[in-house]
């Protein structure tokens, strides 16, 4: 099939990776360094969706995937299918599930999934009587896309009083902060599950466990994702079960009753509590990053096929085939992330990381420069080795790290190191 994947993050190297292994013909818009290497980077931007739908027309393309939620919430889906292009990639209606916390967390009460209590506020006495509901754990979210910055967990009544008025009267996020929930600080662990839906049936992707905080063990502000363990060994076989009795199944089923047309990626971020019971924390409509990049390099079947099958309403029969070793994904993030970013430090040391067959060097935040690859934005590459377990995963990413280096370059050292 000719494929074309839009975007030019670490996810979307992973797609075109997986894509162009089982043998398609990709292009990316407007991809990345190390998309070029293994596709065809198309030139253009992620906020001329016309443009886009024109280029997807030219190409003459069999598939267009969406990676990031921005253009989904904006409608690119929609404007494709209009063009009668295949698209996977939920309608801008559907993409509110993560587009929208209030809009997100109406919908998991109406169809009885257990996520946090939460209230809704549009107001400075809305934000007070919410906090004095709520106790002293609490999480404060802006309600509308913030690049994964709008949300705040906090430990006070004071903390969450003083962000949420923050995010309500100082406009920090604009539009996005005119409404935000306040809810219940869940404890536990994360665990992403990730789903291919067709709008009727959904087929599960390998689970995977992302590291968010900057810091080792688990310390410091929340990042978008500094390194990926798939599949983390304690998400049993009856907690998927669960996820998706619990969750999945209500979700789909609530979907196809409210007439949401969502052909996509269902990225369900569940909390795990100490009694093993799952929670939803929030759904994405696209692939996780980084949780993407050890999923691909673990599945065998091809991806192509599946998402084909999903953007025309009709999933393959059978299931997604996996690779049964474990994968780790290590994010190489630049000098001052998550707060801002270093750009144009030279990157050396790539190729020889990617000497082992099972180890992969996913780019993200990288450009070209004179002397070759800088940096370009927080996180700068994602490493991404097979193991036999996590351990032994973890052990060769490292090893890949060690030849890695960039001027303040920062990685966590405990992914996957517990064999988790
Ligand atoms: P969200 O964008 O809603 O997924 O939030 C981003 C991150 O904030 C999640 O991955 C969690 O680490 C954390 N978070 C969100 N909601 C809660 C909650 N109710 N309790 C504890 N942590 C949360
Ligand atoms: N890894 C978190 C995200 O993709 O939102």
């Amino acid at each position: 099939m000719k494929i074309l994947v839009i975007g030019g993050g670490g996810r979307e190297h992973a797609l075109c990776w997986r894509l162009g292994r089982d043998g398609h013909v990709v292009s990316a818009l407007p991809g990345s360094t190390g998309i070029a290497s293994i596709a065809t980077c198309v030139p253009g931007s992620l906020s001329e969706l016309t443009a886009i739908v024109g280029c997807a027309k030219e190409l003459a393309v069999d598939l267009v995937v969406v990676g990031p939620e921005v253009p989904l919430a904006e409608g690119l889906a929609d404007q494709l299918r209009a063009a009668g292009i295949a698209v996977f990639g939920p309608s801008a209606e559907a993409a509110q599930l993560e587009g929208s916390k209030s809009y997100s967390k109406k919908f998991f009460a109406r169809h009885g999934i257990r996520s946090a209590r939460f209230y809704e506020c549009q107001s400075r006495e809305e934000i007070v009587e919410a906090v004095a509901q709520l106790g002293e754990r609490m999480v404060v979210k802006a309600d509308g896309l913030a690049a994964g910055k709008g949300v705040v967990v906090c430990s006070s009544a004071d903390e969450a009083r003083a962000a949420g008025m923050e995010m309500f009267e100082e406009g920090r996020f604009g539009s996005a902060g005119q409404t935000v929930v306040i809810e219940d600080r869940l404890e536990g662990r994360e665990l992403s599950v990730m789903a291919i839906c067709d709008g009727k049936r959904y087929e599960v992707l390998a689970q995977a466990e992302d590291h968010k905080a900057i810091f080792d063990g688990d310390k410091g502000p929340n990042t978008g994702g500094m390194g990926t363990v798939s599949p983390p060994s304690w998400a049993s076989d009856a907690l998927l079960d669960r996820v998706r009795s619990e969750i999945l199944d209500p979700t789909v089923a609530g979907l196809v009753a409210e007439g949401l047309d969502f052909r996509g990626v269902l990225y369900a971020g569940i909390m795990v509590d100490a009694e093993g019971n799952p929670w939803l924390l929030e759904y994405n409509v696209r692939f996780g990053d980084p949780e993407t990049q050890p999923v691909m390099v673990r599945m065998k079947s091809d991806l192509g096929e599946w998402l084909a099958g999903a953007a025309n309403g009709s999933l393959p029969e059978g299931h997604i085939e996996w690779d049964s070793r474990a994968a780790v994904c290590v994010v190489l993030a630049s000098a001052g992330y998550p707060e801002s970013s270093s750009k144009g430090d030279s990157i050396e040391g790539v190729e020889e990381a990617e000497a082992s067959a099972d180890t992969v060097v996913f780019h993200a935040g990288c450009a070209l420069g004179e002397t070759g690859l800088e940096t370009a934005g927080g996180r700068v590459l994602g490493v991404t080795a097979l193991g036999s377990n996590a351990a032994a995963a973890a052990a060769a990413a490292y090893q890949a790290v060690a030849s890695i280096s960039f001027e303040g370059m920062q990685f966590r050292k405990d992914i996957g190191a517990r064999g988790e």
